[in-house]
């Protein structure tokens, strides 16, 4: 079997050594003859980076391991670019999060001002990577999960329409293998889906079993009660408190409508009163995530390079990040998978914009993905997915032409903003936040 070089980008990233672990745990699968990190934050990425090479001499000592600052390094001799950059790091996303909720505001990492200010930062990374990657390796597919991926896909669309890129989500994979588990399954994949809306946006409209056997009812009654929590007892962990309470609130974004099954997102835009009324406005989830992942990610990584060796409870290995290999795989194989992805809309919904990018299932090959009819969707969802998507467009607007007016349109615009006068405030709190990240807006 052919054996693969693959580049994590944002080799810092706190999901860098559970990927690794995952990686590793998939090589009869996906064999690697390569793993390489690249970061453009050296103090960040050698402290992941020198307990990964332990990892990987210890446990696939035959995979060739390098971590690299300079991009042509880096990019030069890679098959797959798999892309989890945040720029900014938590200190933008704090802000992103905090400057909305002094506003009363939905302060949130990819929804509502938070997810715009995001994106005017992510957009100019993500391109920089991908000129990278067609420069040095120009064979090679970009598995982008950075965020905010609705913002990053579609500048990508406009900006680099033949670039090999393709954006995923884990959060429809995560909320499958939460109904797996409430239905008693033992793996999502045995359930066939259709699901629509945009990323981090979306329902699913029908979920059956291998034999044909309709699922939504079981799911439903669950919901009903429980929102996507499986199993109280499964939540002890106070790292992840606000999550827990963001699967239960899905028990009311279906009682909303209870035609589709729900992705847990929806409910920023849906009950931004409730959301802000339940936020700290001093302590917001990049805290958690500060004080809780990556304090603990960093910590572990300095004690395998002081031991010279890993201990096996040290991290998670990322078993749920084995979609990445299934896209990964799907490409080079050309399987046609059948995955949720985000992708141009070109009719996959019928009564929708061509050019969104929109959440849909596609099947997976050697040339890309393509997606599968959905059909028309109701006024309800497309109402709000045609406020979203402007917003999504309006900002790439933006990024490209430096507008302010357009930036501002598009804060007014988000569900999550109650008027012109309040996004114009928050607008130019981000504008001084964002200096030197953000084009200049005229
Ligand atoms: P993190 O801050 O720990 O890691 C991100 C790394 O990216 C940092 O080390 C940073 O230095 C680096 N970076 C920033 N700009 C860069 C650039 N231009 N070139 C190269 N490297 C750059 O963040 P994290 O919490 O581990 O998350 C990483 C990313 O993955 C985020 O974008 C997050 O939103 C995303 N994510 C996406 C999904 C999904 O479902 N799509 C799931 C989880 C995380
Ligand atoms: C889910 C979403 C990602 C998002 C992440 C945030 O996985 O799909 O897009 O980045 O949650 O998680 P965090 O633990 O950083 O708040
Ligand atoms: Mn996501």
């Amino acid at each position: 079997m052919k054996k693969y070089s693959v580049l994590i980008v944002g080799g810092g990233s706190t999901y860098t050594p559970g990927m690794v672990l995952m990686l590793l745990s998939q090589l009869d699968r996906f064999p690697l003859r390569k793993i390489k990190l690249y970061d453009n934050d050296p103090e960040r990425q050698e402290v992941i980076a020198r307990a990964c090479e332990i990892i990987i001499h210890e446990k696939a000592p035959e995979i060739e391991f390098l971590a690299s600052t300079n991009p042509e390094e880096a990019y030069t001799d890679i098959d797959f670019a798999m892309a989890q950059i945040r720029v900014g790091k938590y200190a933008m996303r704090e802000l992103d999060e905090k400057i909305p909720l002094k506003y009363d505001v939905v302060g949130q990492e990819t929804c509502g001002p938070g997810g715009i200010a995001y994106g005017m930062r992510s957009i100019g990374g993500i391109l920089e990577n991908l000129d990278y990657m067609e420069k040095y390796s120009p064979n090679a597919w970009m598995l982008n999960y950075s965020n905010p991926a609705a913002i990053v896909a579609e500048a990508t669309r406009r900006l680099r329409p033949n670039s090999k890129i393709i954006n995923i989500c884990d959060m429809p994979i995560e909320l499958e293998n939460h109904m797996a588990t409430i239905l008693g399954l033992k793996s999502r994949k045995e359930m066939d889906v259709r699901y629509f809306g945009l990323n981090h946006f979306g329902w699913w409209t029908e979920i059956h079993d291998k034999a044909g056997n309709d699922l939504m009812p079981r799911l439903k009654e669950h919901v009903r009660k429980y929102g996507y929590v499986e199993d109280e007892s499964l939540y002890t962990d106070p790292k992840r408190d606000s999550w827990h309470a963001t699967y239960q609130k899905a028990r009311d974004i279906l009682e909303l409508d209870d035609a589709y099954l729900p992705n847990t997102y929806l409910k920023y835009y849906l009950f931004q009163d409730y959301v802000v009324k339940h936020s700290d406005k001093n302590y917001t989830r990049t805290n958690e995530v500060m004080d809780g992942r990556e304090k603990d990610v960093f910590t572990a990584c300095r004690k395998v390079a002081e031991d010279g060796h890993c201990h096996d409870d040290l991290f998670d290995v990322d078993n749920h990040a084995t979609f990445i290999v299934d896209l990964a795989t799907g490409i080079a194989n050309n399987t046609h998978e059948r995955m949720l992805l985000i992708t141009e809309n070109k009719g996959a919904i019928a009564n929708f914009d061509p050019t969104a990018m929109v959440e849909v299932p596609c099947l997976v090959g050697k040339n890309g993905i393509e997606p599968l009819a959905m059909g028309e969707i109701p006024q309800f969802q497309k109402g709000l997915m045609e406020q979203q998507v402007s917003v999504e467009k309006l900002v790439v607007d933006a990024w490209i032409t430096g507008s302010y007016h357009k930036l501002w349109q598009a804060l007014t615009l988000s569900k999550t903003v109650p008027s012109a006068t309040v996004a114009k405030q928050i607008l130019d709190e981000l504008i001084e936040a964002n200096k030197g990240y953000w084009p200049e807006l005229k």
